[in-house]
């Protein structure tokens, strides 16, 4: 074993090479949504997302893909996940959390597969690792999360760690999930087609944070959807929902109260993390100023 060990030293110092290297190599690879654009209203990503460093994902689980994420790798956290809500058969699965081989190394399978443990170096650099919130005071937040998602497998899918980002256990099971349930009710009642869903995050403006240096913590959560076919015979009081509707979460009870504001009478049920309900025309202003890039969510604002 000891005479090995300049081998293995050797060997490891090659493998402490990899990580610089097959990211250089992902770098060189262009990546879209081609294979995936399904999950976007005319099959059409989000335009106007010019900064470098971000990089698409196609959420392959057993084979299929399930929904898509922009995955910012300097974060080791996703801008936003793209889907098509469809309510759930069935309790949230019991399920280990999974990785994204191929952030790693361009060359993997494009699947998400569980973490080894201890998790690989390289799959280590390239994302978030679970022991990343472990010791933190966030939760894992998905912005795609499992109660909008129909089939056991699409359930699964949401639990890779591309698709989760550290949000405030306060908002989580809070008013985002009580938003997250108003969504999918508007989708019962009124959807007459399919709902597009794109749910994201905004970053601290002036100053990144971050759990354990390495995972950007977001100061709000947003969201927006697009459901193109609605019933004839929406209620008037729904008119202002459809086709489209955003929200904007609060993800530090301590951020100002220009993009959010705080409901004080309201504070013992959603203490602090208030999400206020807006047009996508408000959500997007409020993205082009905070992320200094005029996105449009949806192909033609959903309306064509
Ligand atoms: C997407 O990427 C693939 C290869 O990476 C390329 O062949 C294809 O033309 C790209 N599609 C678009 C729409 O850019
Ligand atoms: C979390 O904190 C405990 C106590 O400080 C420490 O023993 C443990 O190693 C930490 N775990 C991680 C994953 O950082
Ligand atoms: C829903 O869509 C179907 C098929 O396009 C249509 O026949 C039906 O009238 C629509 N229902 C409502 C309430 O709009």
């Amino acid at each position: 074993m000891f005479r090995r060990s300049s081998l293995q030293c050797s060997i490891r110092a090659l493998l402490l090479l990899i990580p610089w290297f097959s990211c250089l190599v992902v770098g060189e690879v262009s990546h879209n949504f081609s294979q995936c654009q399904e999950f976007f209203y005319n099959r059409t990503p989000p335009r106007g997302i010019t900064a470098a460093g971000y990089q698409p994902i196609c959420q392959r689980y057993k084979n299929q893909y399930h929904f898509a994420s922009l995955y910012h790798r300097q974060h080791r956290a996703p801008l936003f996940s793209a889907y098509l809500l469809s309510p759930p058969d069935g309790k949230r699965p019991k399920t280990p959390w999974m990785c994204e081989p191929q952030l790693a190394f361009s060359h993997a399978s494009p699947e998400m597969r569980q973490f080894n443990t201890p998790p690989d170096q390289n799959v280590m650099e390239s994302q978030a690792v679970t022991q990343d919130y472990s010791n933190s005071s966030f939760t894992k937040g998905h912005l795609n999360p499992s109660m909008h998602q129909k089939t056991i497998e699409g359930r699964k899918a949401t639990f890779t760690l591309t698709n989760i980002v550290p949000q405030r256990a306060g908002s989580n099971s809070g008013p985002w999930s009580i938003l997250e349930n108003a969504m999918l009710r508007k989708f019962k009642a009124f959807c007459n087609g399919s709902m597009y869903l794109i749910t994201g995050v905004m970053p601290y403006q002036s100053e990144a944070r971050w759990i354990n240096n390495r995972v950007s913590v977001p100061e709000y959560m947003w969201s927006a959807y697009c459901c193109p076919l609605f019933r004839s015979d929406l209620p008037e009081s729904e008119r202002l929902f459809f086709p489209t509707f955003a929200a904007v979460g609060r993800n530090d009870r301590n951020s100002g109260e220009e993009i959010v504001p705080v409901n004080v009478k309201a504070r013992a049920a959603t203490r602090g993390y208030d999400v206020r309900r807006m047009p996508l025309e408000t959500l997007e202003g409020i993205l082009a100023q905070r992320l200094a890039m005029p996105i449009s969510l949806f192909d033609g604002n959903c309306r064509k």
